[in-house]
C-alpha cells in the first residue's frame, strides 16, 4: 500500500474509530480520528490532525459528525435459505416437548428439509433475500450461509447457488458453507454410514467442481453424526482442501472440538457442553469458538458454554445468530451483541469483537477484513452512539447510519 494520498476516493473526518485490531483486549479507539479509502481498501486512518496532505479536489470528504465507526460486522454462522417455518415445533416445544424428541419423532431439521426440497430456486432466493436484507441492515458486510436442508445432491446445490446469488444481488459477502452432514434423511434411515458415502463420495466432489462451497460443516451431535462419522467428512475437506468447521458439544459432549482440532479445523460452534480438553485442544490448534447465544436463548438452555476457560485459554471467541428455523429464527445480529452480554456474561468489547475481527477469523478472512488497519477492505459502519458499548447495551433501535461495502456506500 502506498503512502501517497493520490488514489483516494473518500475520506471520513469527524469520526471516531473503533480498529478491533486488538482482538478482545480493547477496542482500538481513535478518538477524533479520519480514515481514508482508496480503490475499495482503507488508505490511511488516524488523528484528524494528522492527517497528510491531500486534493480536496479529487477527494470527496465526509463529515462523520462525531459519531462511531466500526468495521462492518460479521456473522459467521447462520442457515438462512430454507423453505416453510418451524412454529408448530415452536408451539410443542411450549407444551413441553423437547427439541430432541421433536427431532427423533420426524420433526426439527427434517422438516425444514421436506419444505427446502419442495422449494424452488426462485421461492428459497427470495424468502432468504428478505431475511438477508433485514440482517444487512443491521451492519452486516459479510455473512457465512450453511446448506444442509437438502441432504441430497441436487437441493444441496440448489440452496448453495442460492448462497452465490444472495451475494451478487445484495452488496455482501457470502462465505458458503457445505452442511450435508446435518441431519440423516428419510430415505437413509437407519443407514448413516451410507449417507455419510453419499456425502463424501458424491455430494461433496460435485460442490467442489462447481466452486459453491468455501468450508464444510458437520453437525456431530448425538441427533447428528457420530465421532467416526464426523472424521470422514473432515478427510473428505481435507482432500478437496476446504477448511473445516464443526457444530459440536451443542447437547452433549462427543468430543468434537478435539477430534476437529486434529484436523486444524478453523472453528466449533455452539459449545456448551465443551469439555476442559476440548478447550485445551482448541486452544492448541488455534480454533475460534463460535458462541450461539440465539439458539442457548431460544432453546431455553441453561447450561452455559465455558466463557471462563475460553478466556484463560486465549481462545477467540465469535458470536453469531445463527439464524434457522428450528432453534434460532433471529436475524439480528445486534440483539446478538445484548444477549453475549446478558446472556453469556461477555464484556461489550469482547461481544463486538466477536463479530468483527473474531468472526473473520472464524470464517478464515482475518487478512482482509474485520479491523480497520490499512490495507484491508473498506468494510464499515458508521453509528450514532456515544460510546461503542452503547451498541450491545439497548435493542430495538438502530443506530446504522451508513454502511459501505469495499469503498461504496450501500445503507
Ligand atoms: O445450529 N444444530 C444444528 N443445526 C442448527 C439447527 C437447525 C434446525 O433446527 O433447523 C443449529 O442450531
Ligand atoms: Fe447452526
Amino acid at each position: 500500500m502506498t503512502n501517497s494520498t493520490t488514489h483516494w476516493t473518500t475520506l471520513y473526518k469527524n469520526i471516531n474509530i473503533a480498529t478491533m485490531t486488538e482482538a478482545s483486549n480493547s477496542y482500538g479507539i481513535i478518538n477524533q480520528g479520519a480514515l481514508a479509502i482508496a480503490t475499495g481498501k482503507i488508505a490511511w486512518l488516524g488523528k484528524e490532525s494528522d492527517l497528510p496532505y491531500f486534493d480536496e479536489n479529487t477527494v470527496e470528504v465526509i463529515d462523520g459528525n462525531n459519531q462511531w465507526l466500526t468495521p462492518g460486522l460479521i456473522d459467521c454462522h447462520t442457515h438462512i435459505i430454507y423453505g416453510g417455518n418451524r412454529a408448530n415445533e415452536f408451539e410443542l416445544r411450549l407444551q413441553g416437548a423437547s427439541y430432541e424428541e421433536i427431532a427423533n419423532n420426524g420433526g426439527g431439521i427434517v422438516s425444514t428439509v421436506n419444505a427446502t426440497r419442495q422449494a424452488s430456486e426462485n421461492e428459497l432466493f427470495n424468502s432468504a433475500l428478505k431475511r438477508l436484507t433485514a440482517m444487512q441492515q443491521q451492519g452486516l458486510t459479510t455473512v457465512e450461509i450453511k446448506s444442509g436442508y437438502g441432504l441430497d445432491l441436487n437441493t444441496e446445490i440448489k440452496m448453495l447457488k442460492v448462497a452465490t446469488k444472495l451475494s451478487e444481488k445484495l452488496a455482501i459477502t457470502v462465505k458458503r458453507t457445505f452442511l450435508g452432514a446435518h441431519a440423516l434423511p428419510i430415505e437413509f434411515k437407519n443407514n448413516a454410514n451410507g449417507y455419510i458415502d453419499l456425502v463424501v463420495n458424491e455430494m461433496l466432489p460435485q460442490i467442489c467442481a462447481q466452486k459453491l462451497a468455501d468450508s464444510v460443516d458437520v453437525f456431530c451431535e448425538g441427533i447428528g453424526f457420530n465421532l467416526a462419522q464426523t472424521e470422514r467428512v473432515f478427510k473428505a475437506a481435507k482432500r478437496h482442501n476446504l477448511p473445516i468447521k464443526v457444530h459440536a458439544e451443542q447437547l452433549s459432549d462427543l468430543g468434537a472440538s478435539e477430534l476437529a482440532a486434529q484436523y486444524q479445523a478453523l472453528s466449533s460452534e455452539h459449545l456448551e457442553f465443551l469439555s476442559e480438553k476440548g478447550i485445551k485442544a482448541m486452544a492448541q490448534a488455534d480454533m475460534t469458538a463460535v458462541l450461539l447465544p440465539g439458539a442457548f436463548y431460544f432453546l431455553r438452555e441453561t447450561k452455559l458454554p465455558p466463557i471462563e476457560q475460553l478466556r484463560k485459554n486465549n481462545v477467540a471467541m465469535a458470536i453469531a445468530s445463527d439464524a434457522n428455523p428450528g432453534s434460532s429464527p433471529i436475524h439480528s445480529i445486534q440483539l446478538m451483541l445484548n444477549m453475549a452480554c446478558t446472556l453469556f456474561r461477555l464484556t461489550p468489547i469482547e461481544a463486538l469483537a466477536g463479530i468483527t475481527c473474531n468472526a473473520a477469523k472464524a470464517l478464515g478472512i482475518d487478512n482482509h477484513t474485520g479491523m480497520l488497519k490499512v490495507g484491508f477492505d473498506a468494510d464499515l459502519a458508521l453509528w450514532d452512539i456515544s460510546q461503542p458499548a452503547e451498541l450491545c447495551y439497548q435493542f430495538g433501535v438502530n443506530p446504522l447510519t451508513t454502511l459501505i461495502k469495499q469503498g461504496k456506500s450501500i445503507l
